[in-house]
């Protein structure tokens, strides 16, 4: 039969040696696939001679059918083999090209910082939050109303006059709009528009005609409001102790509360700390000296008159205090002024990490 004449060994080994090359020279997986399926495929070369080995003669089969089962079995094994030294190579490949050179220097930290004053806000709002007390806010421009008359300043208080307070030319009710002079307008604007009990934390920017080392026109403060029925002088000291520790991150600040006026509160007091100077630095906690960081009081029934709260059925404390004073007692600034310089070399130092946020479970700072 012709197909048989055409299967000698001759023929067969110059099948395998094409085979061979073509498996040989094949540059990839699918290159490798397509010479698999042109010889050893089912129509490949390979198998369209094992299926002529039916039409052979028992001594050809018996001669051929050995060395062409050989020849498939050799063929599929190359293939296999130089499969395996393709994927080899393409995973050399990938590795020298994701090749990570561990000598270099680290990545340089991520530019930018949370302002010292940003980070007192978060730890003061972290710190009331554990107590209960909510966030709340209001706007730089307030009427004279909130910001003065509701709080029981009486007409002719030196702080309405023009060298404390910026007066803008908006009127609201025949009175200049104002820039707040200081957070407290939030407790009227939580007072009228909530019922008791309340208990709110209020940070923001206030504004006062004051520029040296330790007064800026624009700073921050931070207001205190808690009202319900039964709230007294004690619970304010408890809380306001209880924050100083946290803040101040050291057990047992002493602290001590001082008599006071102001029109928004009645009896007022002033709180101070402890502190002592070594040095350049201000030690809080310890030494035998005093420093004011706080106002505070029972809210004046006037006040809560004013917001429609009957002083009859309700009472309660607020307290205020300046955040940049106090980012400045915590961390060590003497002057308040690059706080508000764009300066990027005092950021860098006393910045903080943006991706840290103050929490009491994990530390403030
Ligand atoms: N508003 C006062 C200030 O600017 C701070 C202050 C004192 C706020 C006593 C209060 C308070 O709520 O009870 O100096």
């Amino acid at each position: 039969m012709s197909d048989a004449a055409v299967i000698d060994r001759a023929s067969l080994d110059a099948l395998d040696k094409k085979a061979r090359a073509a498996i040989g020279a094949s540059a990839d997986e699918k290159a490798l696939d397509e010479v698999r399926v042109a010889f050893l495929g089912k129509k490949g070369e390979v198998s369209l001679l094992m299926r002529g080995l039916g039409g052979m003669s028992p001594e050809q089969r018996q001669e051929i059918g050995p060395v062409l089962n050989g020849l498939r079995d050799n063929l599929a094994a190359a293939v296999e083999a130089k499969k395996s030294a393709l994927e080899d190579a393409a995973l050399d490949a990938r590795l020298a090209q994701e090749r990570v050179d561990v000598t270099l220097p680290v990545r340089s930290e991520p530019k930018g910082a949370i302002h010292p004053v940003s980070q007192v806000m978060d730890e003061l709002v972290a710190i009331f939050a554990d107590m209960g007390f909510v966030q709340a806010e209001g706007p730089d421009i307030e009427s004279d109303w909130n910001n003065f008359t509701a709080l029981n300043f009486p007409e002719g208080h030196p702080a309405r006059e023009i060298h404390d307070t910026f007066f803008l030319e908006a009127e609201k009710d025949g009175h200049p709009m104002v820039l707040r002079t200081h957070t407290s307008p939030v407790q009227v604007r939580t007072m009228v528009s909530q019922k008791p009990p309340i208990r709110i934390i209020a940070p923001g920017r206030t504004y006062r005609c004051d520029w040296d080392a330790t007064h800026t026109p624009m700073f921050h403060q931070v207001e205190g409001l808690v009202i319900d029925k039964t709230t007294h002088m004690g619970h304010l000291k408890g809380c306001l102790k209880e924050f100083v520790a946290a803040f101040f991150e050291i057990d047992g600040v002493e602290a001590r509360f001082r008599p006071h006026f102001f029109p928004f509160t009645e009896p007022s007091a002033e709180m101070d700390v402890r502190y002592e100077r070594v040095g350049d630095e201000v030690r809080i906690g310890q030494g035998d000296k005093w420093m004011e960081i706080l106002g505070s009081g029972m809210v004046h029934p006037n006040v809560l008159r004013n917001c429609g709260i009957d002083p009859d059925e309700y009472q309660g404390f607020a307290f205020g205090m300046g955040v940049d004073r106090l980012a400045m007692l915590k961390y060590g600034m003497h002057d308040l002024r690059p706080f508000f310089e764009p300066d990027t070399r005092w950021l860098a130092h006393y910045g903080f990490t943006p991706t840290l946020l103050p929490s009491l479970a994990v530390g403030l700072s």
